[in-house]
């Protein structure tokens, strides 16, 4: 039987029935672009503070705003510096989230009392939709986080959704995630812009849009300016249930091989408790090992990851060794979440 608390998103029922639980202060869970959110109404005490509960989220931890477009920051930010303007004539709607100035009084609970507030505007048509429809009932923006349990690997399905958060939710369903990893942040509270978060915008793309230098924390500190808050650093791991271990392709073979020297006899069960993820194929690999080809593109390899490392947790491998993607700025967003995954 079809699970009657997911909708299909681009129906104009779904939207209408999702404006009904936001209106009351209930949950929605939002497909982006990026990863399913689960949003609020981000002036709703309560149901800013329903998110929290509903993601065991520390509620210091503030949410992004999400806006139908760039009128909607205007409602939320105090100030946009002109550099944080270019970058939303750039990339919104898009996988961009500025932290700005906050207004006094608007979205307290979502910015976790801090006197910022992260803003995003999603170019997914059902977000869109959404977001479309609750401005209409007077709702300006959804505080929406990833819709996983604090810690956990974001969404990129309605099932991933509704594997992390139970069975009485409303979801949107809007198909796979295009984007796969969550959006670059950009604190746009100094006088330069910060990536405080890197994702699939490259910090070239940033600085041409920006006309000026963009900095990231490590750049920032060389340069004798204030440390950044940096977000993100509580809820580092993004992690799968396996201890996932970062290698790269010639320390894959050496520890593959140094199984087969070491322990022949218990090869079929490291085989089977562990997976390979990885952009070239091992020349020999244990019979029953599980495998999965990493894409060879940045974009692909992003768009797939988090669902694979959900499906290897599915299959309850204990180990899954990852080749390290290369050092070029396109794989910044996918090497960050790897290293999160492999640092819990
Ligand atoms: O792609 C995305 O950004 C997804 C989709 C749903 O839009 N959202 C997302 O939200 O990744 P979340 O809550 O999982 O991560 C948001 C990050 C957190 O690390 C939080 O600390 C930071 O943004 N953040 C939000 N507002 C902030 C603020 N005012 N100042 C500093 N950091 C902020
Ligand atoms: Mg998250």
């Amino acid at each position: 039987m079809a699970d009657p608390q997911t909708l299909l998103g681009t129906s104009a029922e779904s939207i209408a029935a999702a404006v009904g639980v936001l209106a009351h202060n209930g949950l929605v869970g939002m497909p982006t672009e990026t990863v399913y959110g689960l949003a609020a109404d981000a002036c709703s005490d309560v149901g800013v503070a329903s998110v929290f509960s509903a993601k065991a989220r520390p509620v210091d931890h503030p949410l992004i705003v999400h806006v139908a477009g760039a009128d909607g920051v205007n409602h939320f930010a105090a100030r946009v510096p002109g550099f944080a303007q270019r970058l939303i004539d750039a990339f919104w709607p898009g996988p961009l989230t500025l932290i700005l100035p906050r207004r006094a009084g608007v979205a307290t609970a979502a910015a976790a009392g801090q006197d910022s507030v992260g803003l995003r505007c999603p170019s997914h048509p059902v977000a869109q939709a959404l977001l479309r429809a609750c401005e209409r009932q007077g709702m300006v923006g959804l505080a929406a986080p990833s819709a996983n349990r604090f810690g956990r690997i974001s969404p990129t399905t309605a099932a991933h959704v509704r594997s992390e958060l139970g069975a009485n939710l409303l979801i949107l369903d809007g198909g796979p995630c295009t984007v796969g990893i969550e959006s670059t942040i950009v604190d746009c509270t100094r006088s330069a812009p910060v990536v405080l978060r890197p994702g699939m915008l490259s910090l070239a793309q940033l600085e041409t849009a920006c006309a000026c230098p963009v900095f990231t924390p490590a750049t920032l500190e060389q340069s004798d300016a204030r440390t950044p808050r940096v977000p993100g650093s509580l809820e580092s791991h993004y992690a799968p249930l396996a201890t996932l271990r970062l290698l790269d392709a010639q320390a894959i073979q050496t520890a593959i091989d140094s199984l087969f020297a070491q322990a022949p006899t218990a090869l079929p069960e490291v085989a089977a408790a562990s997976a390979l993820y990885s952009r070239t194929l091992p020349c020999r690999v244990p019979l029953g090992l599980h495998q999965r080809r990493m894409p060879q593109d940045a974009a692909s390899a992003a768009r797939e990851l988090f669902a694979v490392l959900r499906e290897l947790d599915g299959i309850g491998v204990q180990q899954i060794w990852v080749e390290a993607p290369p050092a070029s700025p396109e794989w910044d967003g996918v090497r960050d979440r790897l290293q999160r995954a492999c640092t819990s």
